[in-house]
């Protein structure tokens, strides 16, 4: 109940074993900590920020936030926050964001992201660049030496015109890193998966460091068909990290 509450922070007792879902909870709601009445405030995507999403719409519907604007990074999360009644807008309205919260899929120990999973990295990225504060939680699962060492996807969004084409000069960019691209799918037929702004992904993987991450930035948007990728370098301005033993919060 407690947990409900939000009130619970992770314990090394023996007796309770948190699920990595209540650990994104927890992160979630710490995160919330930071929302003040009268924010415009960045709507994350993905099962961790979901958690956070629900949170600012159960203090607004109790009274404790008000006058919230929620600027939502996808389709679904907007979706999520009409349901729960949170007045919406978007970047043409609101170009500063006073605070947006996210997850994300890797944290290097400089704070730099990949993000993109989920596949809402460009309208994510639209959102974060424009907010004073980034506040990003994530399970420690998330915490990696350096970006791409998870060994799970980078996820970078191509426009669907000769995807094989961008895919190609993707991992030719990175064979020195044992990059494989692959096509992002969904279900049985392996359909494409489509974004919300009507892309494909194209996932990289990796088998060592990419080196410089700006360097590596750069040259990935300098391709014709790319339309962004989903690290984000030097825009979390705290991190908040829920694991077995607490939470950690780092600042920039
Ligand atoms: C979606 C994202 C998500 O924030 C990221 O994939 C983390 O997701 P989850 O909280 O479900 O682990 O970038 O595009």
């Amino acid at each position: 109940a407690a947990m409900e509450a939000g009130l619970l922070a992770p314990s090394s007792s023996p007796s309770v074993i948190l699920t990595q879902d209540d650990l994104k909870k927890i992160a979630a709601y710490k995160a919330v900590e930071y929302v003040e009445s009268g924010m415009v405030l960045g709507l994350g995507t993905g099962s961790t920020a979901k958690h956070a999403v629900n949170r600012i719409g159960e203090l607004l519907r109790q009274g404790k936030l008000k006058d919230i604007v929620g600027i939502p990074t996808s389709k679904m999360t907007h979706e999520q926050a009409l349901s729960l009644g949170i007045p919406l807008s978007d970047l043409d309205s609101h170009p500063v964001v006073d605070l947006a919260i996210d997850g994300a899929d890797e944290v290097d120990p400089y704070l730099n992201l990949v993000k993109g999973r989920g596949g809402s990295l460009l309208r994510e990225k639209m959102v974060e660049s424009a907010c004073k504060k980034f506040v990003v939680i994530v399970d420690e699962s998330k915490l990696v030496n350096y970006l791409g060492g998870s060994g799970l996807a980078m996820p970078v969004e191509v426009i669907q015109f000769c995807w094989k084409f961008t895919a190609a000069r993707l991992q030719k960019l990175f064979q020195e890193s044992g990059c494989v691209a692959k096509l992002r799918t969904f279900g049985e037929k392996e359909e494409p998966f489509v974004t919300d702004n009507g892309n494909y992904i194209v996932d990289l993987y990796f088998n060592k460091s990419i080196g410089d991450l700006k360097v590596a930035s750069d040259a990935i948007l300098q391709l014709a068909g790319v339309v962004e990728h989903g690290m984000f370098l030097d825009m979390a301005t705290t991190v908040i990290v829920a694991g077995e033993l607490g939470l950690t919060v780092k600042n920039k």
